[in-house]
């Protein structure tokens, strides 16, 4: 599809406003071609930068992007080496793509354990692009859902200790406060590639309403026509959020704070 033809119009319905991904089948695209595992990871390179430059283009205010999870840890020395790498010289080359299309960065998860280099270049791109008023990116890395959960409900939990917060006081915005973003609003659409059906302990505080899309398409060949049939997909669900769908669409009160009125 042409780019100018790209629009919410598109789709029959407003874009998302934030689309996660479970970016998968790196290795199995590389073993399917009889290449190294890791071969597929720098494949899946280039679909990150389409996939970032088109969501930033067609007005997607967030794209959060899973690209090591905590498990991953437990993967061949070898295999996270490379990804780490990888991760750097992206941080490295891609900041210029960032600039371009006004892509602001943001990396959550327990990132303290990501070796050095990699944090140094993170943080780097992170510090220039801080001002771009474009669409924000976030890399989940070193991202677990649950130690997510369990880092905010230690936090919390000392705050109590301390006297500075009564239990009784702790609702879902006090948890909300203590997730490492709580400022960016909860997916409107998760994106897994690869089909496998499952969630992998990804966002699973903010998934709560969000709409899942699962494609057979392995990651390093997830494409612009993949996202629109994506979005077209999301365009044709009926969001309640628990309610009904006059007052989901009204903008009617009782919703999950964090989530949005579109229906
Ligand atoms: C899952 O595929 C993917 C990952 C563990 C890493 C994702 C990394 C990238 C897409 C490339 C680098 C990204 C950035 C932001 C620099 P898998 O290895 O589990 O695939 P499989 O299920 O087929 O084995």
């Amino acid at each position: 599809m042409a780019k100018e033809q790209v629009s919410h119009r598109s789709f029959g319905g407003p874009v998302p406003e934030h689309v996660a991904i479970i970016m998968d089948g790196n290795g199995r695209w590389a073993e399917e071609r009889g290449m190294l595992r890791v071969q597929g990871h720098g494949a899946g390179v280039a679909s990150v930068r389409e996939v970032t430059t088109e969501c930033a283009r067609m007005g997607v205010k967030s794209l959060t992007l899973y690209a090591f999870s905590i498990e991953n840890w437990k993967r061949p020395s070898r295999e996270v080496r490379y990804l780490m790498r990888l991760l750097r010289i992206f941080m490295h080359r891609e900041r210029r793509t960032l600039m371009d299309n006004d892509v602001r960065l943001h990396c959550i998860g327990r990132l303290d354990e990501l070796p050095a280099p990699a944090l140094l270049e993170l943080r780097r791109t992170e510090a220039m692009t801080r001002d771009n008023p474009g669409m924000l990116l976030r890399l989940a890395l070193s991202y677990g859902s649950r130690t997510e959960i369990g880092d905010a409900v230690r936090k919390i939990a000392l705050e109590a200790v301390r006297g500075d917060l009564d239990p009784n006081d702790i609702d879902e915005e006090t948890i909300r406060a203590y997730l490492y973003d709580p400022v960016t609003p909860d997916p409107d659409l998760i994106i897994r590639t690869a089909g496998e059906m499952r969630i992998s302990n990804f966002l699973l505080w903010q998934m709560s309403y969000a709409e899942l899309y699962v494609t057979d398409v392995c990651w390093p060949e997830f494409r612009l026509p993949h996202l629109l049939e994506a979005f077209s997909a999301y365009a044709k669900r009926k969001r309640k959020f628990g309610g009904l769908l006059d007052e989901a669409q009204g903008g009617g009160e009782g919703r999950a704070a964090g989530s949005r009125s579109t229906a």
